[in-house]
C-alpha cells in the first residue's frame, strides 16, 4: 500500500478513498489525542508502560503466550529469522508474490530466498512448489532451513499442508502475517499458526498505527526472550551488556498508546470488513470471480482482490470514474532486478506471473457504506463491459 493510498482519505470531500483512516479516527473520538497526551505528559517515549500493555493485549487478542513488539513488519520478519540463526548457505522459502520484505530479510542475513509459486484462487504459496524448491535448493547445495508462509491480502495461507511440508523437512514455518492479524484458520487466530508470526503496524494494516509498527507473536518462550533481547541491541542483563549481536528494533510508546485504542474497536472493525467483503461478492456476483475463502478461514480483508484480464484498461477506466484501485503487486519478486540472482522452484513461477499482470484490489475498510460499494461495483461492470 502506498503512502498516497492512505494520505488521500477525506470522505467529506466526495471522492471515494482507498482505505478511509479519516472515519476510523472520528469514530474514536478524543480516545487517541488523550492517549498520546498521557504519553507526552510521563515522558517515557521509548519502553514506556503502554508497550507492555500492548503486548499483553495482543497475546490475549491472540490466543499466543509471548509477544514482542517491534519497529515494523519488516524487522518482526528480521529478528525471529536472526533468533533462528538463519545465515549464509541456508535456504528459506518464500512465494515470490509478495511484498519485498519477506525476500528482504532473508537477504540481509546472507542466506538465499527460494522463491515459490502460489495459487491461482487464493495468491498464497504452493506447497507442491514448495516441496519441489526444497528438492531443488538441496542438489544446489544449500540448506533448506525455514519456510515464510505469507497471508496475503489477509487471508491464512494453507498452514495445514505447509506446516505438514516444514515438519516433513525439518524446516522452521514463519508466518508472515503482515497483511493478516485478526484472520483466523479453523478457530485458531494468526499468531499461532506457525512456530513464530510477524506482523505490520503500517497505517494502511488492518491493525495500523500512525507511523511504522511491528511485532513478533509465538507460544515459544525461549524465541521470544532472544527476540526480546535481538529488539534492543541484543541487550543481556541490561541494555549495556550485548550478549550477541542485535538492532534497534523497538516500538515507540506513542505508537503503542494509538494502538492500545485501536485494538479496542478492532474486533467490530474486522466484522465490518467481512460484511464489506460479502457486499462486493453479492454486487459482483455473475460479473467477476469473487476472491476464494479457503474452507475454515476467516480473512480479515486487509484488500479485496480481483484477478481478469484487461486489468490496465478497467483500473484506467475507474480511475477516471473517480473509484481508486492497487495493483498488489505488478511484479513477483523473482523479476525484480535485485532477486533476479536469487534461485526458484524448478517448474517456474507462471501462476504469479499471471497474477501479477490480471490482479486488481479494489476499495477496502470497515468504513465503506453500502452506497460506496454500489457505486464502486456499478462502475467495475461497466468498465468490464467496454
Ligand atoms: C506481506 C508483507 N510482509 C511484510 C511487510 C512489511 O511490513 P512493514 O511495512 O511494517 O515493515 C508488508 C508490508 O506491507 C507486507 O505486506
Amino acid at each position: 500500500m502506498t503512502e498516497a493510498a492512505v494520505l488521500s482519505d477525506n470522505p467529506a470531500a466526495g471522492p471515494i478513498p482507498f482505505i478511509d483512516l479519516a472515519s476510523q479516527r472520528r469514530r474514536l473520538g478524543t480516545r487517541i489525542d488523550e492517549a498520546i497526551a498521557r504519553v507526552l505528559d510521563h515522558g517515557q517515549y521509548i519502553m514506556g508502560p503502554e508497550v507492555k500493555e500492548l503486548e499483553r493485549r495482543l497475546a490475549a487478542f491472540a490466543g499466543v503466550g509471548h509477544v514482542v513488539s517491534c519497529s515494523s513488519g519488516t524487522d518482526a520478519l528480521l529478528l525471529i529469522l536472526m533468533a533462528w540463526g538463519i545465515k549464509p548457505g541456508d535456504a528459506v522459502f518464500l512465494p515470490t508474490f509478495t511484498f519485498a520484505s519477506t525476500a528482504e530479510v532473508v537477504a540481509l542475513l546472507g542466506a538465499s530466498p527460494v522463491f515459490c509459486d502460489v495459487l491461482p484462487d487464493t495468491f498464497n504459496l504452493d506447497p507442491d512448489s514448495l516441496e519441489a524448491a526444497i528438492a531443488t535448493s538441496r542438489k544446489a547445495g544449500l540448506t533448506p532451513r525455514a519456510v515464510i508462509a505469507v497471508d496475503m491480502f489477509g487471508q491464512p495461507a494453507d498452514y495445514r499442508r505447509i506446516g505438514a511440508v516444514a515438519r516433513a523437512h525439518g524446516l522452521k514455518l514463519l508466518a508472515d502475517a503482515a497483511q493478516s492479524f485478526g484472520a483466523s484458520l479453523d478457530g485458531r487466530p494468526v499468531g499461532g499458526l506457525g512456530d513464530a508470526t510477524a506482523t505490520s503496524f503500517f497505517p494502511a494494516k488492518p491493525l495500523g498505527c500512525y507511523g511504522d509498527g511491528g511485532a513478533v507473536l509465538t507460544d515459544d518462550a525461549d524465541l521470544a526472550a532472544v527476540v526480546e533481547s535481538l529488539r534492543v541491541h541484543g541487550k543481556g542483563s541490561h541494555k549495556y551488556d550485548n550478549v550477541r549481536i542485535g538492532i534497534n528494533g523497538r516500538l515507540d510508546t506513542l505508537q503503542a498508546a494509538v494502538l492500545i485504542e485501536k485494538l479496542d474497536i478492532f474486533a467490530d472493525e474486522v466484522a465490518a470488513r467481512q460484511a464489506a467483503a460479502d457486499r462486493y461478492g453479492r454486487l459482483l456476483a455473475g460479473t467477476v470471480q469473487p476472491p476464494t475463502v479457503v474452507e475454515g478461514a476467516a480473512p480479515v480483508w486487509a484488500q479485496y482482490t480481483l484477478a481478469f484480464d484487461g486489468r490496465d484498461g478497467v483500473a484506467a477506466r475507474l480511475k477516471a470514474a473517480g473509484i481508486p484501485t492497487a495493483v498488489y503487486y505488478p511484479l513477483p519478486l523473482h523479476m525484480q532486478t535485485a532477486y533476479r540472482p536469487c534461485p526458484v522452484a524448478p517448474n517456474g513461477l507462471p501462476v504469479a506471473e499471471d497474477l501479477a499482470r490480471r490482479v486488481l484490489s479494489l476499495p477496502m475498510h470497515p468504513y465503506l457504506t453500502p452506497e460506496i460499494q454500489e457505486r464502486i461495483c456499478t462502475a467495475l461492470r461497466e468498465t468490464l463491459r467496454m
